[in-house]
């Protein structure tokens, strides 16, 4: 994405996502990247670090804290969690445990530099996707890369949020492309090669659905790593 926004500096790019803790480490990477990147200095790759910055959100104080010390935990935990995960329980806490690795990356300061240089001008807002709708017109361009639809129950790890991105949420996005399509934007969507889901796009004659292989590491199931199956689809030749 941040390649993308690099090489096409005289477009407008919008970015949204439900998940608040997501939006802001994007919003603190854009305007904040030097106390990002002193505060993710700090931290220490160790488990009583680990469980100690994973517990802020169990705290009364965690709403007190600035964007950026939530987004450098968010970095931090990323970074140091079991297998790169996002996931939480139904409070909302983080609840992924300690990755046990030698010495990872916690702060890439050129990266950072790079992706906040990226998004100076981007538009970056806590969005349901169908609240987009309204301000997308002809010739936009939309690239939708939702919680991908489980393969087999196994596979399910799509908790982004305390809500489950279910079958009801699935089929209100293909309406959404079918919408984004009147509207005469274009757009690009990955999802999982779920059967059902699958042949509901190659059902829709204004969409072509491709095949592509996708190397996952994010996975809770070891299985499921590697390279999978996934689906791409759009309105456009
Ligand atoms: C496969 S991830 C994509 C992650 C994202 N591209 C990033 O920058 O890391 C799916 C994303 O869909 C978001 N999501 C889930 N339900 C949503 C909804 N109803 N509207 C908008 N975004 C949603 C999740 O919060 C999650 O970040």
């Amino acid at each position: 994405m941040f390649s993308v926004i690099y090489k096409l500096q005289h477009c407008q790019f919008h970015l949204s996502d439900s998940n608040e803790l997501l939006i802001d480490a994007y919003l603190a990477v854009r305007d904040n990247v030097d106390e990002l990147i002193e505060l993710l200095s700090s931290y220490q790759n160790t488990l009583e670090e680990f469980e100690r910055v994973r517990a802020w959100d169990r705290d009364d104080e965690y709403s007190k804290r600035s964007r950026t010390q939530k987004a450098s935990r968010l970095i931090y935990l990323n970074k140091t969690c079991y297998n790169g995960l996002f996931r939480v329980n139904d409070k909302g806490e983080f609840n992924v445990p300690f990755g046990k690795y030698n010495s990872p990356t916690i702060c890439d300061e050129a990266n950072l530099r790079a992706c906040s240089q990226a998004l100076q001008g981007v538009q970056i807002e806590v969005l349901e996707f169908d609240q987009v709708l309204t301000r997308i017109g002809r010739d936009d361009f939309v690239y939708l890369d939702p919680p991908y639809e489980p393969i087999s129950v196994t596979s399910s790890f799509n908790s982004y949020t305390t809500r489950k991105f279910d079958e009801v949420d699935q089929t209100r996005l293909f309406k959404f492309c079918q919408r984004l399509t009147s509207k005469r934007a274009r757009f690009l969507l990955s999802n999982s090669s779920a059967a059902w889901l699958r042949l509901l796009y190659e059902k829709e004659s204004k969409f072509t659905v491709g095949r592509v292989k996708a190397r996952r590491s994010i996975n809770s199931d070891g299985k499921g790593r590697g390279e999978i199956n996934e689906i791409l689809v759009r309105n456009y030749r």
